[in-house]
């Protein structure tokens, strides 16, 4: 098995170096290109909202299973999350999967990244996407965990987000 990866982050580069002795390189993974050959591609809290800019969309309340969210934000939020997941499935094989873990911080959150993979040709691998809980200093926290695998014209759908987001 071969293990590498890349982070903006030079001192992270350099712990992942020595604690793994595997190829970790330093830069920016939005132009970066990739190479398509891993069975398994993970971001692990590799993305930061503070790149993302505020909704530009008016805001406005939808319903996703039991949750309400603002379809503004969401559907902002989905051309900025496509151009992350076009540059985490170029370093997939065509059979390969992608898991990505973060801050998605409302249900919105969790439709727009699911559109913006459906859009690159992914789709949700259902029963392997879930919650990770962390126990923090200030609680336990949440964080859905979303697996992806190349799809046919794979769709998102509220009711997804939703199911996942209740893990
Ligand atoms: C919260 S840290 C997580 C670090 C590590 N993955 C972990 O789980 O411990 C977020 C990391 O994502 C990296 N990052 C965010 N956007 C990036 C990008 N476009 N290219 C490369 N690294 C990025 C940052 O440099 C930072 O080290």
């Amino acid at each position: 098995m071969s293990v590498g990866g890349i982070d903006a982050a030079p001192n992270l580069v350099e712990i992942a170096s020595e604690l793994t002795g595997a190829e970790f390189v330093c830069g920016n993974y939005l132009d970066t290109e990739g190479r398509p050959e891993n069975d398994l591609v993970i971001c692990d809290f590799g993305f930061d909202l503070a790149n993302f800019h505020p909704s530009r969309k008016p805001h406005g309340t939808a319903v996703a299973g039991q949750y309400e969210y603002c379809l503004g934000c969401s559907e902002d939020f989905v051309p900025q999350f496509a151009p992350y997941f076009a540059a985490w499935k170029a370093w997939m094989r065509p059979t390969g999967r992608l898991a990505v873990v973060g801050r998605f911080q409302n249900v919105g959150m969790v439709l727009a990244a699911g559109r913006a993979a459906a859009s690159c040709g992914l789709g949700l691998v259902d029963d392997l996407s879930t919650k990770l809980k962390v126990d923090t200093p200030v609680g336990k926290q949440a964080f859905p965990a979303l697996v992806f695998e190349g799809s046919f014209e794979p769709t998102f759908t509220p009711e997804d987000a939703a199911r996942v987001y209740a893990r």
